[in-house]
């Protein structure tokens, strides 16, 4: 139970200062092992890692029976984007074999690991496997069948997977951002935009079971799913839309969970409510074409209505929230609970439509620490900066003890003012309450180009398991690659790949 452990705020580990270096550069007594690099062959298929590693999933192996292996486990790997030069190998030529590598190495990994003797490997076994941009996936939910969705069904592939959240019986909810560059360069594939841009969930412990998109939890940039169960067994996801002056969103599902029945679970995210944040009066704003002012009437630019159904409203979530007063912020990246006090902590990463560079850190606490309630009150919790030393905030994740850890995304350092004081990439620790709350101190830098993402714990506290993205992403050429990170011997071509950290105390009640 998280709120019986003890508040430790004093970070463990001496921060370190800012770098640049082509390295994964930890504090002293800190090691990082390359896990699960692109293109490693991990199914009995031959299939490979995928490429541009983002929210990593740690199912424990035994978790179905209860257990929380903290050195067993399946991961799920998310996989953005591809880099053309990196993968198939040809930029300009759209030729099908380069389109179908493209397609192939985005998705979703499934993958065993296994701890032995202080080192984690990848391990056979049956349920590892891919979900790429060619995978049969259902559509379900209000949208499912209807005109937005051209009639569909049953659609083709996930893609633009960033970050994402695990659900209590043990799914994956993979989360589609950006989605909408595929249907000029995949051109001639059978790409259907309007079939991303969802949430979709994977059980990765049953490999027979359709992955679903559900289409009831909107379509925008999906960041990623913060997922809680509310006081009356009601399932609540935070979601936010990666977009700079787009939304912030709440789904709480219609039926309740019931630990005793993964069957039934595996449908609750099929219906429910979805909510926009107004953080302008701290309110949740349903999205319901019957029951919510303002969406009838909503018009387009020609005077046509903007919505003529609950699917339409879903379909294009971005323009209904808008239109029944959600509040646009710059650029919703990562959401995560604190598990101690329930408090929602919004990454806004930066928006340079406002002349904000740096991006804040927020919270929010529901009315009555309720997560289904319909008020809420918010504050800022960390600002990014010269005198913070962070910018850009996207990733987070909670340890046990309520302290938070931060990723960077810096993608234009050499335009704009971060590039005075930052950096490479990194990665931040905070602690929320006490003296020293909302300072950051730098536990990790990324190699040259990269941005770390998808941080997540073993249940014990001991490993980190993080992301490194496209390490050498600006590279030119494929003859001089700005990084090297985590090449092959006799090859200097960067992957992106999951690392494993170990040096961590690990978490004491
Ligand atoms: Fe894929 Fe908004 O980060
Ligand atoms: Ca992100
Ligand atoms: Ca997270
Ligand atoms: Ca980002």
């Amino acid at each position: 139970d998280p709120k019986k452990v003890k508040p430790q705020t004093v970070a463990p580990f001496r921060p370190i200062p800012v770098g640049s270096a082509d390295a994964l550069t930890l504090p002293t007594g800190y090691r990082s092992q390359v896990l699960a690099p692109w293109g490693e062959v991990f199914t009995a298929d031959g299939r490979e890692i995928g490429f541009n590693h983002d929210y990593v999933g740690y199912f424990p192996i035994d978790m179905l029976e209860g257990g929380q292996s903290s050195t067993e486990a399946l991961l799920t790997i998310n996989h953005e984007y591809v880099n053309a030069m990196y993968v198939g190998g040809e930029t300009k030529e759209r030729t099908p074999a380069q389109i179908k590598a493209e397609m192939q190495a985005m998705g979703v990994s499934v993958v065993r690991v296994k701890k032995d003797g202080g080192r984690w490997t990848i391990v056979p076994d049956p349920r590892n496997r891919r979900i790429d941009a060619l995978t049969d996936i259902e559509l379900t939910g209000p949208v499912r069948g209807t005109a937005a969705v051209k009639g569909a069904t049953m659609v083709r592939g996930t893609v633009g997977n960033c970050s994402g959240g695990q659900t209590p019986w043990g799914t994956l909810l993979t989360c589609e951002e950006n989605v909408d560059g595929y249907t000029k360069s995949w051109a001639g594939s059978g790409y259907e935009a309007m079939h991303q841009g969802w949430v979709t969930e994977i059980d990765p412990f049953d490999p027979a079971w359709t992955p679903k998109k559900r289409t009831g939890m909107g379509r925008f940039r999906h960041e990623n799913v913060a997922v809680t169960v509310a006081k009356d067994g009601r399932v609540v996801g935070y979601m936010g839309d990666d977009m700079q002056d787009a939304c912030v969103y709440k789904f709480v599902s219609r039926g309740k969970y019931d630990p005793a029945n993964r069957a039934a679970n595996r449908d609750l995210l099929t219906d429910g409510d979805l909510y926009v944040a107004n953080f302008g009066n701290g309110t949740w704003v349903l999205l319901d074409y019957d029951k919510t002012k303002g969406l009838k009437d909503a018009k387009a630019a020609d005077g046509k209505p903007l919505f003529t159904s609950q699917a339409d409203v879903l379909a294009d979530a971005r323009a209904s929230a808008l239109a029944v007063g959600g509040t646009p912020v710059d650029r919703p990246e990562d959401i995560e609970i604190h598990p101690r006090t329930g408090e929602v902590y919004v990454a806004l990463t930066n928006n340079s439509k406002h002349g904000n560079y740096f991006g804040q850190i927020i919270r929010f606490r529901e009315d009555g620490d309720d997560w289904a309630a319909q008020k809420f009150l918010w504050e800022v919790f960390a600002v990014g900066g010269p005198q913070s030393g962070f910018a850009s905030p996207d990733n987070l994740v909670f340890d046990p003890y309520g302290n938070l850890w931060m990723v960077t995304d810096n993608s234009d350092l050499a335009t704009n003012p971060i590039k005075a004081f930052h950096g490479n990439n990194a990665m931040f620790f905070f602690a929320t309450e006490g003296p020293d709350a909302g300072r950051a101190h730098r536990f990790a830098i990324g190699p040259v180009d990269a941005e770390m993402t998808g941080p997540v714990w073993s249940p014990d506290g001991k490993t980190l398991f993080l992301s490194i993205q496209h390490p050498g992403e600006d590279s030119e050429s494929l003859d001089k690659p700005r990084s090297t990170f985590a090449a092959k011997s006799g090859t200097n071509v960067p992957r992106p790949t999951l690392v494993a950290i170990e040096g961590f105390p690990g978490w004491k009640a």
